[in-house]
């Protein structure tokens, strides 16, 4: 499979982004079966764990079983999930025309592993991207939510949602920072509205770019 390097020029690529408990599989979903009832083509996918291997991947940088992993070695368990699910689901599905919609993609290896885990963004970034061929999301969608209020939704944490209140500061900062740096490719809303209200503003920031997809 080619890779656009950038904004695929058939289908539509929607990314969910935000911290813990903000909602996104629950909008993700929404937008699906919304998308689908008007008539589009519409694959929902997630990261990580798209894919048969991604499964096993999630499963190993989540589980608290694992224990302690270098924070090198936990961004490449999330590039090789990311490279596997872009090049056998998510190009395949946008060279067919279809929307897809991804609960996570390479902002959150950014937000993180980037300013989460302190390795920075440069190098994260380039593994990211080289990960993914470079393709990008026409429209990130971020749940904003503080994390104290996020958090507090999870019994069992796994390997992640158990880092302290700080790294998830940091998390939100990075998306936020992220999303402030390129508004025309992002619609950040406050998670704490109501999932109707919510699921009624990324549909209409998304009706201009759905003009002409399948
Ligand atoms: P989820 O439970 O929202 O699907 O996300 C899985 C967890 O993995 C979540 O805590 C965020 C984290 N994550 C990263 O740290 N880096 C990444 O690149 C991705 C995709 C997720």
């Amino acid at each position: 499979m080619e890779f656009p390097g950038a904004y695929a020029d058939r289908g539509v690529f929607v990314c969910f982004e935000g911290g813990e408990g903000g909602g996104k599989s629950t909008q993700a979903r929404l937008l699906a079966e919304r998308l689908e009832a008007a008539g589009h083509r519409v694959l929902l996918t997630r990261e990580p764990g798209g894919t048969e291997v991604g499964q096993r991947l999630r499963d190993i940088v989540l589980s608290p079983e694992t224990g302690d992993l270098a924070d090198r070695t936990e961004v490449l368990l999330y590039a090789a999930d990311k490279a596997e699910h872009v090049e056998t689901v998510v190009l395949p599905a946008l060279a067919r025309g279809e929307v897809v919609i991804t609960d996570r993609y390479v902002d959150s290896t950014l937000a993180y592993q980037g300013a989460g885990r302190g390795l920075g963004t440069t190098g994260v970034e380039q593994v990211a991207r080289w990960a993914t061929g470079d393709l990008r999301p026409h429209l990130t969608v971020l749940l904003d939510l503080p994390p104290a209020d996020g958090l507090g939704r999870f019994e069992g944490r796994d390997r992640i949602e158990g880092q302290g209140l700080e790294f998830h500061e940091r998390v939100r900062e990075s998306f936020r920072d992220l999303a402030a740096a390129d508004p025309d490719h992002y619609l950040v809303l406050d998670a704490r509205g109501a999932v109707e209200e919510i699921a009624a503003a990324i549909h209409d920031r998304l009706a201009p770019l759905l003009e002409g997809a399948t």
